[in-house]
């Protein structure tokens, strides 16, 4: 496994790969990495001659207030887990170059980078899109890897790869999650021990939309009720958002009629977590 910290050098390694007709899995990550990580390695290393991780704590991403400083960097670990996975190249850039001096120009993800996490996170997806449009012109891979825990992300990153004509293909692996249900994030770790009890509040709301859904509910803002009362139950728990959306344009849906997304995000004490779940109608 080699470790390239110069895009350059990896673009040229990358584009002597597809010169030699053997195609290229990208995972996109900002490391801790986790099971929900491996699981699109995983399926990269199926899938490719040649599977390329990207391990980059993009500050673009972050809003002020956020983690981005304490945001954790366990890069040994890190980089031993990819190269047990059968990770052939890891990018890892340094910020200075990803973001040089005089460095001006941002992608946007428009609309739907101002809804659901876009409402506390203004900017968050337009930092996510900037770095993916970057890393994807220095890695030019064929198949492109996300997780639908970030089911905004994905769906932000998917249209932007059709509206800027990016050569790539998308791959949204299911989220992993703990025996209790609780998806998981790198940010889990920043949660003390009554916080993890309270944390699978999140999917145990989204199984009762799953199971209202099954039982003939198609009422969206009384399921979203049901949701809520669930989770103000826990007495950390403090509810961003609880939405049924639209797959395409993330618009609020008043009845399930349609395939849609349930998603949601709960601060459990100061953390703030997510999850969603889609349901094929
Ligand atoms: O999901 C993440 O870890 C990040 O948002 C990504 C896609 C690596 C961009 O920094």
């Amino acid at each position: 496994m080699k470790v390239i910290g110069d895009p350059q050098k990896l673009a040229k390694i990358t584009r002597q790969i597809s010169c030699k007709g053997k195609s290229i899995g990208f995972i996109p990550t900002m490391g801790a990495l986790h099971p929900g990580h491996l699981s699109l390695i995983k399926q990269a290393v199926k899938d490719n001659d040649i599977v390329v991780v990207s391990i980059f704590v993009n500050p673009a991403q972050f809003g002020p207030k956020e983690d981005f400083k304490k945001y954790p960097r366990p890069l040994k670990k890190d980089l031993a887990l990819c190269r047990k996975a059968g990770v052939d190249l890891v990018f890892l850039p340094a910020e200075k170059i990803m973001y040089p001096q005089g460095y001006s120009t941002f992608v946007e993800a428009g609309e739907l980078g101002a809804k659901l996490c876009g409402i506390s996170r203004p900017g968050h997806f337009g930092g996510v899109a900037t770095v993916v449009a970057k890393l994807l012109n220095i890695v030019a891979p064929n198949i492109l890897y996300l997780g639908q825990k970030d089911a905004q992300q994905a769906i932000i990153i998917t249209r932007m790869i059709k509206d800027l004509n990016f050569p790539v293909k998308v791959k949204v692996m299911p989220t992993v999650r703990q025996k209790d249900g609780l998806a998981l994030s790198s940010r889990n770790i920043y949660l003390n021990n009554e916080q993890r009890k309270q944390a699978p509040v999140l999917s145990k709301a989204l199984s009762l939309a799953e199971s209202l859904v099954a039982g003939g509910q198609r009422d969206a803002a009384r399921i979203i009720s049901r949701m809520r009362q669930l989770i103000e139950k826990k007495k950390q728990a403090k509810i961003d958002y609880v939405a049924i959306v639209d797959l395409e344009k993330l618009e609020s849906i008043k009845k399930i009629n349609q395939s849609c997304l349930i998603a949601l995000a709960v601060r459990i004490g100061k953390i703030r977590l997510i999850d969603n779940t889609i349901i094929s109608v």
